[in-house]
């Protein structure tokens, strides 16, 4: 048996990570100023590539771009523009703040403390503007630089025991995460913050993949090793995570005729020193995959997890037609978007909970979701001021898009609490609580299936921070006390377990 098959890492991982109202307060933790990680990995000894920085409008309304994608094998390859606009809407700069230490950089995606330890690397062939390579995003410049020369997919696709959209994609970005740059603030919990992050990244590459015409896919399924060696990171600090392929072009890559040699090449370091959470690095290499077949054997086959169809009364969803949805460009809404800091105690409607639930959930393109549509967590609302919708607890059922309500009444002090006792999800009109039923897709995945069941909650919960801002609507990520979520929400949640969370309604200080 490998290692990944042996699901008790991911067990361990998700049971010693869990945040309880006492876990909190027995180990408090205080994030050290004066040794805070840099935002940003830096080459100094490469030149940079700057990329065009004009953003082209492709007009595409954002409700439509996180809800369809273009159809696998469409013809189409990203230009240096295009590139250009896939990064900077994806992990560009799009908001500055001052503060007394310095100032924050803000990008497209939200990220779990503004620690943004997800960096972008990109392996394509000649494409029009950019030459073949493996080149790394310097979002600090909004440039590039180039780490190797020459066409090195065939590399990528090997990893990935030949996945069909790498074979044929003129460009993969590949999604590293850095260990240190979020566990100074987060400890061990940061691996599941990889997910999260990388995936609210995602669901904006993707969208904006979808605006510019590229078919687009998520890929988790790959050969570890052979992706660090072919990126040059220090798999102890900084690893792959997911890769996306875009666009399609008819031929196969060349062969690889270049070895892989190392780069040694000279990094600023982040931080004077660095904290190691062996919890995370355990957890990684666990949930790798040692060879091609172990990849290829991974992908596809999306486990038919536990849903119940609740005996309980049944809201049908109110969506906006095309016609009715509000028409804000994609582009637009990435740069308007930010996460709400304060929600005002105002009712959303029906119909604007019903479209973002709708656009959001109708399917996501990855190499762990098939047949396409499939979905690994499931939605749990916490309804307090939606017009229409009496408040209470709720489950969201995808296919017969409608909301089953659980329990009635107030529940907004529970909501608090449940979101690490914060306000916002006190305050927000809907809580949206994302749960999984790990058992059967750790068997089916193995741990990796813990990497997938995060990332797609990170590029569900993306989706419906875009669709939410598309009606002009505020939304935030939170973090829970994962045993109390399923609590509140069994007998339904039982055996379960707590993935994600994001809270949506109008922002005390609305934005754009
Ligand atoms: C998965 C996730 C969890 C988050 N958890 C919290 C939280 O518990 N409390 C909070 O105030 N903000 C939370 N945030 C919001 C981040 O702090 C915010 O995304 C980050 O500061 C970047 O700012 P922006 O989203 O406005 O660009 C979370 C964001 C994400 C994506």
């Amino acid at each position: 048996m490998t290692e990944n098959r042996n699901s008790e890492a991911a067990w361990s991982y998700h049971e010693a990570t869990k945040h309880s109202y006492t876990s909190i307060r027995a180990k408090p933790h205080f994030m050290d100023w004066s040794n805070q990680p840099l935002p940003f990995k830096i080459y100094p000894t490469l030149e940079l590539l700057r990329l065009p920085n004009e953003v082209r409008q492709t007009g595409v309304a954002a409700l439509s771009a996180i809800s369809e994608s273009v159809p696998a094998g469409t013809i189409a390859g990203p230009d240096l523009e295009a590139v250009a606009q896939l990064l900077y809407l994806s992990a560009g700069i799009t908001r500055r703040r001052k503060y007394s230490g310095g100032e924050i950089y803000f990008r497209a995606a939200a990220c779990t403390g503004a620690l943004y330890e997800v960096e972008l690397y990109l392996v394509c062939g000649d494409l029009t503007g950019l030459e073949a390579g493996v080149y790394h995003f310097a979002p600090a410049e909004f440039s590039l630089r180039r780490l190797r020369a020459g066409d090195y997919r065939r590399s990528l696709l090997e990893a990935t025991g030949s996945e069909p959209a790498i074979a044929h994609a003129p460009l993969t970005v590949v999604c590293t995460c850095t260990y240190w740059r979020n566990a100074w603030k987060y400890q061990a919990r940061t691996y599941r913050h990889f997910g999260w992050d990388n995936g609210t990244l995602l669901a904006n590459l993707l969208a904006v993949a979808t605006a510019l015409g590229l078919p687009a896919r998520a890929v988790c399924g790959f050969e570890d090793r052979q992706v660090h060696r072919l990126l040059d990171v220090d798999p102890q600090r900084e690893v792959a995570f997911s890769l996306a392929a875009l666009g399609h072009v008819a031929a196969l890559p060349p062969p690889s005729t270049a070895e892989i040699s190392p780069l040694s090449l000279q990094t600023v370091p982040l931080s004077q020193r660095e904290v190691d959470y062996p919890l995370m690095r355990e957890m990684h290499a666990a949930s790798s995959l040692d060879s091609a077949e172990e990849a290829e054997a991974w992908r596809g086959r999306t486990p038919m997890t536990d849903f119940r169809p609740p005996a309980v009364p049944v809201v049908p969803l109110l969506a906006l037609s095309d016609a009715e949805m509000p028409r804000d460009p994609i582009e637009q809404v990435i740069e308007r978007r930010g996460s709400t800091r304060k929600f005002a105690r105002t009712p959303i409607t029906l119909a604007q909970l019903s479209t973002t639930l709708d656009r959001a959930t109708r399917g996501v393109p990855a190499d762990f979701l098939d047949p396409p549509g499939a979905q690994l967590n499931h939605l749990y609302l916490i309804v307090h001021a939606v017009e229409g919708l009496p408040s209470g607890a709720y489950i969201f059922h995808r296919r017969r898009g409608a909301l089953a309500c659980l329990k009635l009444g107030d529940f907004r002090a529970d909501a608090g609490y449940l979101g690490l006792q914060q306000e916002l999800p006190a305050d927000a009109a809907v809580d949206i609580f994302f749960l999984a039923d790990l058992p059967p897709i750790f068997e089916r995945f193995g741990n990796r299936g813990y990497r997938a069941v995060q990332l797609e909650a990170g590029i569900l919960g993306g989706k419906l921070y875009l669709g939410a801002y598309a009606q002009r609507l505020g939304a935030t990520g939170l973090t829970f006390f994962d045993d109390d979520v399923v609590r509140f929400f069994s007998p339904h949640a039982e055996g379960k377990s707590a993935i994600f969370l994001v809270a949506i309604g109008h922002s005390a200080k609305p934005k754009g």
